[in-house]
This record gives structure tokens, C-alpha cells and sequence, in this order.
């Protein structure tokens, strides 16, 4: 038996991890932490709530984080602030979780002796240029844009920092955009979707021409459990679908899967700071671990993914008034 606590296990990641662990990996035991801050909700959890242990707790509380920790074997460490919007609007929240809350976990992880995986972003990298066939590798140098992003790379270094000078034994990833089921109306691909079915137009930010790698969550959840049972201590690895699509064209293919006229959103101002184009090389956790993802073109994914969303309303209703709010407030 592996005992696993899953930090951030109620919101869009984690719970997919959580569902793909308890369904494939019989042999963990699972232990949640989770702050349940907006974008946390044990709704998520409900499918498996009865074979998992549900802690309503913050990773910044030492007393908690080292009392679960001495009770693990294995720490994967979901939890953040994750939406730049919402870093740029308001950056305290995620300097206190993201940096403090990472720091707490290393710190008893380094008490414990336990294993830990922290999950990252390619967002630490800053961004490439967009007509260019750059990508980044395990060795770019860190250049984060915005609150979110630079609160995410200090993370990555603390987590380094305690592998060497600590020999805290970690692993990292950064991972391109997901997608999938459970994740929050804030943000791209759920937005769109869900203005759609609710009768509102999508909207893209400034022209549209930024673009990002989707990636589908359960594939990256794929490799998050490669590398905890074959990565090397230490390492970082970068996942990526491969799959590089522009905000336009996306909500164009969007469109087209919801029987949409192909003109039928509207542009916002564009976002401060927007970083033009992620991609990730994932050579290799590719050759490496053998990861490949299933979803290597997202059009699957995304009919599945849209899906979901329509039949499960219940579930993101109850976040859409308020997320809308908040555009509104941005002008986005
Ligand atoms: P999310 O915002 O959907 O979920 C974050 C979860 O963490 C929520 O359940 C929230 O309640 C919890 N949380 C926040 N602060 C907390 C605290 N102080 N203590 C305990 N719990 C707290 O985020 P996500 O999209 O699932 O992202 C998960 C991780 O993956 C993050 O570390 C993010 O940086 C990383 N990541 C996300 C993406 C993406 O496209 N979403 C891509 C690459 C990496
Ligand atoms: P998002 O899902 O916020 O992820 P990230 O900023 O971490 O990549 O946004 C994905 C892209 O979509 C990003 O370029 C911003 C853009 N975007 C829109 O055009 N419209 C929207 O309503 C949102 C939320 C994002």
C-alpha cells in the first residue's frame, strides 16, 4: 500500500489525478488537502468521495501539513493560485500559497524524508515568439510574466533548492495548458463552452493570435504517475500534447463542435502582460519515462470535454454568475 496526499485534490487537476488514481492505482491510499478556495470544490471528489480521506485544510498551516505529512509515504503537490487574470487583479493570494505553501510542504516533507512530486507550469519560462518553431526544454532560463507565473518558477526553486541543499527527494513538472472535465468556468476552453450553452457569446482576448499547447488532464495525470514510479530524484520533466493551436482558431474549432456560426463571439480588451506563444519539447519524459499522450491532436478531447460540460451543469452553474462578475469588473 502507497499512502499519497494529494495537495489541491478538489480542484481541476488534482481531481482528475485523484480520479485516475483511485481508478487505476488500487494499491494508494489517497489523503486530500484542500483549502476549497473559489476554485476548489469537494463536488469534484463526490465520484470516489467514499474510497479517499477528505481534509478541509490550508498547505500554509505547518502544524496540519506536518501532521498528514508524517502520515504519508508520497506528497504530489497540486495545490495553487492557478488563474493569471486573477494574479494580475490580486497577487497576494498567490504569493502566500504558491511560494509559502510550497515552502511549508518541502519543509516537512525534508522532516519526514518523503517523496514529493511538485507540479509546475511552462508558464515559468516566460513565452517564445509566435511565428517561430522554438520550444522550451528542461534548460530554458526562467522569465515569468506575470504574478502567477513568477510565483510559480519561485516555487520550482524552493523545490530545487531543498532537493541540493536538503536532499529532500523531489521531482518536478511543468506542464503545458490542460483541458478536460471539472475545470473552472474562469477559465479558457470552459468559459467559451459554457457561454455558448448558456445562449452568451465567447470571448477572445485582443486578436486571438496567442497560442498555447493543449494538453488533455488525463494525460499529463499520466505522467505525473510515470515519473513518480520511474523518474529520477531531482529531474524536472516537460509535458506537452505537442498539439499548438491560437486562441482564434481554438474558439473557432469550439464553434464548429457546438454548431456555431464561425463568427459568433466577441473580442475584449486584451489581458496586460499576455504572453505570446508556449511550447513545450517533451523529448524527454518521451524517450525517458515512455509517456505519449492519447490526446496528441485535442479535437477528441475537446468534443469529449464540451460534452461534458453539457451534461454536467449542475456542477458549473453554480461558479458562472459570479466568474462572469469578475470579467465584467476587468473589461474582459
Ligand atoms: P485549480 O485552481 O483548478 O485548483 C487549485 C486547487 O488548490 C483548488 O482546489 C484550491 O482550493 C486549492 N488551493 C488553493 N490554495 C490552497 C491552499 N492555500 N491550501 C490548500 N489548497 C489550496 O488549479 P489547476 O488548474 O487544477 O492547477 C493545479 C496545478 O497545476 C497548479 O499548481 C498549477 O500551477 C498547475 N498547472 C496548471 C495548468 C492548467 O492548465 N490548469 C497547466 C500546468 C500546470
Ligand atoms: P487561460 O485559460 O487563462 O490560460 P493561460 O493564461 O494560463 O494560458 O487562457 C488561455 C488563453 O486564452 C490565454 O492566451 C488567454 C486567452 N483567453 C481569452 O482569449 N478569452 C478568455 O475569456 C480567457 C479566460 C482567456
Amino acid at each position: 500500500m502507497t499512502r499519497m496526499l494529494v495537495t489541491g485534490g478538489a480542484g481541476f487537476i488534482g481531481a482528475n489525478f485523484v480520479h485516475h488514481t483511485v481508478q487505476n492505482h488500487p494499491d494508494h491510499e489517497v489523503v486530500v488537502l484542500d483549502a476549497l478556495t473559489y476554485a476548489g470544490s469537494r463536488t469534484s471528489l463526490a465520484p470516489v468521495a467514499d474510497r479517499i480521506r477528505f481534509v478541509h485544510g490550508d498547505i500554509t498551516d505547518a502544524p496540519l501539513v506536518d501532521q498528514l505529512v508524517a502520515e504519508t509515504d508520497v506528497v504530489v503537490h497540486f495545490a495553487a493560485e492557478s488563474h493569471v487574470d486573477n494574479s494580475l487583479h490580486d497577487p497576494e493570494p498567490f504569493l502566500r500559497t504558491n511560494l509559502f505553501g510550497t515552502y511549508t510542504i518541502l519543509e516537512a516533507v525534508r522532516r519526514h524524508g518523503r517523496r514529493l512530486h511538485h507540479i509546475s507550469t511552462d508558464e515559468v519560462f516566460g513565452d517564445l515568439p509566435i511565428d517561430s518553431a522554438e520550444k522550451f526544454t528542461e534548460t530554458t532560463a526562467y522569465d515569468p510574466s506575470s504574478p502567477y507565473s513568477a510565483t510559480k518558477a519561485g516555487s520550482d526553486m524552493l523545490v530545487r533548492a531543498w532537493v541540493r541543499s536538503y536532499g529532500v527527494q523531489a521531482t518536478l513538472s511543468n506542464c503545458a495548458n490542460n483541458y478536460g472535465p471539472y475545470q473552472h468556468v474562469e477559465k479558457f476552453i470552459p468559459r467559451q463552452v459554457t457561454n455558448v450553452l448558456l445562449g452568451q457569446r465567447p470571448k477572445l482576448y485582443g486578436a486571438g493570435v496567442n497560442v498555447r499547447e493543449w494538453t488533455h488532464v488525463d494525460d499529463h495525470n499520466e505522467a505525473v504517475h510515470l515519473i513518480l514510479r520511474s523518474g529520477r530524484v531531482g529531474e524536472t520533466y516537460l509535458i506537452g500534447s505537442g498539439d499548438e493551436r491560437s486562441n482564434r482558431d481554438l474558439l473557432g474549432l469550439i464553434l464548429e463542435l457546438l454548431d456555431q456560426p464561425a463568427g459568433a463571439f466577441d473580442h475584449v480588451s486584451d489581458r496586460p502582460g499576455h504572453d505570446l506563444r508556449y511550447s513545450n519539447d517533451s523529448t524527454k519524459i518521451r524517450t525517458e519515462l515512455g509517456w505519449q499522450p492519447t490526446y496528441g491532436d485535442c479535437r477528441s478531447g475537446l468534443a469529449a470535454t464540451i460534452e461534458w460540460y453539457r451534461h454536467n451543469e449542475w456542477w458549473w452553474k453554480p461558479q458562472k454568475d459570479a466568474t462572469e462578475a469578475r470579467y465584467q469588473q476587468l473589461g474582459r
